[in-house]
């Protein structure tokens, strides 16, 4: 039997005020797969991601996430589910007067905010800092792990982060624009690391990027979104010029209209 889909989203729209953020959104991430969401500035790239990591419900619509319905669960059971959702957020959400083995722990201590969970953070014990270790080995920083993370550069910042992430040994892994903030070589090096740490630990990928070149370099299917609906769905050798250019340009003529 098929093993169900890591998400699914079912007519799925999202209207905040009166605006219609996302309409009619259906598609499936199934184990394994890597998913580019591509799109312009406001077209609802973060809110789609958000969605698809249990963080914000539906207006109209069914979402399923890790084959449960998140708006269906109660408090702790939504936590349980969270904490199988590895986020890379844009801006990293790091908290930069913490060490950096601090804010990897963050990974297995709930969502950002939590300060019950801040008392955890003064002391680690010798096999957690040895996963902790490990995990930035990965990353490629462990000599980094004693550093306040405020005096890190802007690329080691996000290592921080992804190794965040995957300190919470997730199910389902989303990156919001990793790679906006790094130069071309910088950016396939993130890459890389995302693809090798994903295929490694067979976790689907979702990440969404401006980059169109890099993102049909990399990922086995391209989602294009503007103005909160989906406009292709399909694998980067199905994806015509002309379909990205109606991508940017139909969104461009449209935020100019009075
Ligand atoms: N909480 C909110 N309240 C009102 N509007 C919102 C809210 N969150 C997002 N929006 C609007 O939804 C639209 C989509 O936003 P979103 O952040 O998902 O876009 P994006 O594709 O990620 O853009 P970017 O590439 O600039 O990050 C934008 O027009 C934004 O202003
Ligand atoms: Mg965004």
């Amino acid at each position: 039997m098929k093993p169900p889909p890591a998400c699914r989203l079912d007519q799925v729209s999202l209207s905040l005020g009166d605006r219609t953020i996302l309409q009619s959104i259906s598609l499936e991430v199934g184990r394994g797969e890597q998913v580019a969401i591509l799109g312009p500035s406001g077209a609802g790239k973060t809110t789609l991601l958000r969605m698809l990591s249990a963080g914000l419900p539906p207006s109209q619509g069914g979402v399923r996430v890790l084959d449960q319905n998140p708006w269906q669960l109660k408090r702790n059971g939504l936590r349980r589910l969270r904490s199988k959702i590895g986020f890379v957020h844009q801006d990293h959400a790091l908290v930069p007067n913490l060490r950096v083995w601090q804010n990897v722990a963050v990974g297995r201590l709930g969502r950002p905010g939590n300060l019950g969970h801040i008392r955890r953070l003064t002391l680690a014990s010798p096999s957690e800092l040895r996963d902790l270790h490990e995990v930035l080995e990965q990353v490629g920083i462990a000599d980094l792990l004693f550093q306040r993370t405020a005096d890190l550069s802007g690329g080691e910042q996000q290592r921080v982060a992804i190794a965040r992430s995957l300190y919470q040994q997730p199910a389902l892994l989303l990156a919001d624009e990793p790679v906006a903030s790094v130069d071309p070589a910088r950016a396939q090096q993130v890459m890389d690391l995302l693809l090798d740490l994903a295929d490694s630990r067979d976790i689907p990928l979702v990440i969404s990027m401006h980059d169109l070149e890099l993102a049909r370099r990399n990922m086995s299917r391209l989602i294009g979104l503007r103005n909160g609906r989906v406009l292709f769905d399909s694998t980067p050798g199905e994806v015509s010029e002309s379909t990205i250019k109606e991508l940017y340009a139909l969104a461009s003529q449209e935020n100019e209209a009075p």
